[in-house]
């Protein structure tokens, strides 16, 4: 394995680049080998073997994963469902930037989940991953407006992770989030 090719440097250029479409990035079917799995945060693991497909099943999450060259190994996966935020986590700078009312329920939609397989860490899947989601969410905020992309950290280095590719802290959570409207200048 050698990776997804030479990274391009900036951010723009960064979420821009047309190669984060072309991997086999699919929703999650019984077809794809789910059992050798191994991110090496056991939860993330049992995730996608013992209940991805009950969340497919009851609507409440969706799951996309990146297969091998043989279609049926994954070495990755996310999860995106819809969530919500309240004005109260969302930073001051941007409730005044964006002009937010007191009393209004803000649309997100949270990828709850995002991990690849230690046998292909490193290599620029995870980057990958995560913008194929926001790729994809993106275009769904062109059809139904929502306010943010929420990501659920699961450690330090999960945190470190998304801060690379612009996440900010949400208020007294864990969370963390980007404005769709970032999105908009990123991929328009
Ligand atoms: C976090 C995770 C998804 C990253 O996937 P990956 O395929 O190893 O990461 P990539 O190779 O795509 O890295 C993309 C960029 O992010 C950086 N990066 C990766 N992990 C990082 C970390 N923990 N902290 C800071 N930067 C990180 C890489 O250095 C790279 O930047 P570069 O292009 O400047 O070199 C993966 O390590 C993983 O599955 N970990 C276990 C589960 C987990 O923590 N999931 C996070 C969400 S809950």
């Amino acid at each position: 394995m050698t990776g997804y090719g030479k990274r391009p440097r900036g951010i723009k250029e960064l979420w821009r680049n047309n190669r984060f479409m072309k991997p086999s990035i699919l929703p999650l079917s019984a077809a794809y080998d789910r059992n050798s799995f191994t991110c090496g945060v056991p939860q993330l693991d049992n995730y996608l073997k013992t209940i991805a497909s009950q969340d497919i099943k009851r609507k409440t999450a969706v799951t996309f994963v990146a297969l091998d060259g043989n279609g049926k190994t994954i070495q990755g996966y996310y999860t995106t469902n819809v969530t919500g935020l309240s004005r109260e986590q969302i930073p001051d700078a941007l409730v005044k930037k964006y002009k937010v009312p007191p009393t209004i329920a803000l649309g997100a939609h949270l990828l709850g989940r995002l991990a690849v397989d230690v046998k292909f860490q490193g290599q620029g899947l995870g980057e990958l991953l995560l913008m194929d989601a926001l790729k994809r969410l993106h275009l769904i905020s062109q059809h139904s407006a929502f306010f943010a992309v929420v990501v659920d950290p699961i450690s330090p280095a999960a945190r470190a992770f998304y801060e690379k590719f612009g996440f900010m802290d949400q208020p007294d959570s864990k969370r963390m989030f980007i404005p769709t409207a970032t999105l908009d200048s990123l991929f328009n």
